[in-house]
């Protein structure tokens, strides 16, 4: 038994903020902006919500699979940007699609949240406790953001990606003699490193009982140590993967990454001896959406036609936490 993708959405706020623009609020420029991240231009949020652009993204990946609605066993949101705490995203999508027949929680493992999140439903449809899930990244992270701090604002955008994952009984056999679905897994978590990315929860109760003012609510970032964690840990990550299933570099073809950094991408291509050729990338056009960047560029690179039928994929991503996973599977 394995599990397949069957369908894939996405959803991004109509605003773009371009670098030009960002050299209105902060001391920075499209130039060094471009060099150091390959980022020119992201999406910013005016009203679209974790919970709305999440909604939007399932209903289309919903529609790729041919599922309905009532047929939807499981939602899971991975978000570290939700709107409320409560009721979870993951329940508003729910409700916002009329999923009633769904359990829906959400998982907050930053920007590899959607691996996470896609691991979780392998588990949950391995075990035949469900046969299907939605699975979402979706962030609205220019408000976790200080439009004033030019080392993290330039990096991040809002948007939302979707997948849905269906238990595939029977072997799938493809023209080219692999069998379709997720052949392997492998994650992990190094919360000693966890304060070289963080943001402090707006409710802490310490400045009421201490009296003590919080002393930044926006993302931290030590840019440097997060650069070298990524481009030491994804390659390592996604060699032991293909070990695991007995695969090379040259088995994969296509590796979709977080779209963190070009430079953090070129490297792990360099690091595996991989052809950066086979690295879709979208982070050009819509910088760092955390959770959400992986299924957002695995939604665009399966309707554009790039991924077809037989093709194996690794998937890989890092994140606050410090997180970090990669899984590979045939499409
Ligand atoms: N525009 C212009 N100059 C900037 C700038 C900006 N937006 N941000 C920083 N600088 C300046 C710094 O102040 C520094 O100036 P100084 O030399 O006078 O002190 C100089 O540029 C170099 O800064 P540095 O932090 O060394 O740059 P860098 O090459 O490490 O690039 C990042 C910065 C953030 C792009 C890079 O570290 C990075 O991508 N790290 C990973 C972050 C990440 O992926 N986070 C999300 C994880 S999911």
């Amino acid at each position: 038994m394995t599990i397949r993708i069957t369908g894939t959405g996405s959803a991004l706020p109509e605003k773009i903020v371009t670098n030009f623009d960002l050299q209105e609020l902060v001391d920075t420029s499209d130039e060094w902006i471009q060099k150091r991240t390959g980022i020119a231009q992201r999406r910013v949020s005016t009203g679209e919500t974790v919970s709305t652009l999440a909604a939007k993204a399932c209903q289309k990946a919903l529609e790729m699979s041919g599922k309905t609605v009532e047929e939807v066993e499981l939602i899971l949101v991975a978000t570290c940007s939700p709107e409320l705490l409560l009721p979870c995203c993951a329940c508003q999508v729910q409700d916002s699609i009329g999923a009633s027949n769904a359990v829906a929680f959400d998982l907050n493992a930053a920007c590899a949240g959607f691996l996470f999140g896609l691991n979780t439903a392998y588990a949950y449809l391995q075990s035949g406790i469900y046969k299907n899930a939605l699975i979402v990244g979706s962030e609205v992270l220019s408000k976790l953001v200080d439009w004033n701090d030019r080392g993290t604002c330039i990096l991040f955008g809002d948007g939302a990606g979707a997948a849905f994952v269906e238990a595939a009984e029977a072997d799938i056999v493809c023209e080219n003699g692999r069998r379709a679905g997720l052949e392997c897994i492998v994650q992990g978590s190094d919360g000693a490193k966890g304060m070289v990315l963080s943001c402090v929860e707006r409710t802490l109760n310490s400045a009421f009982f201490s009296g003590n003012k919080i002393e930044n609510l926006f993302i931290q970032m030590d840019g440097q140590e997060v650069y070298k964690f990524a481009t030491k840990q994804v390659p390592a990550c996604i060699q032991q993967a293909l070990d695991k299933s007995g695969m090379t570099v040259n088995d994969v073809d296509w590796f979709l990454l977080h779209q963190a950094n070009v430079r953090i991408i070129e490297s792990v291509a360099k690091h595996l001896k991989a052809d950066i050729a086979k690295f879709p990338m979208n982070i050009h056009d819509v910088g760092n959406m955390s959770s959400a960047t992986i299924p957002v560029l695995l939604d665009a690179c399966c309707r554009s036609g790039k991924i077809k039928k037989g093709d194996r994929i690794v998937l890989s991503g890092f994140g606050a936490g410090l997180t970090y996973g990669a899984s590979v599977l045939v499409w």
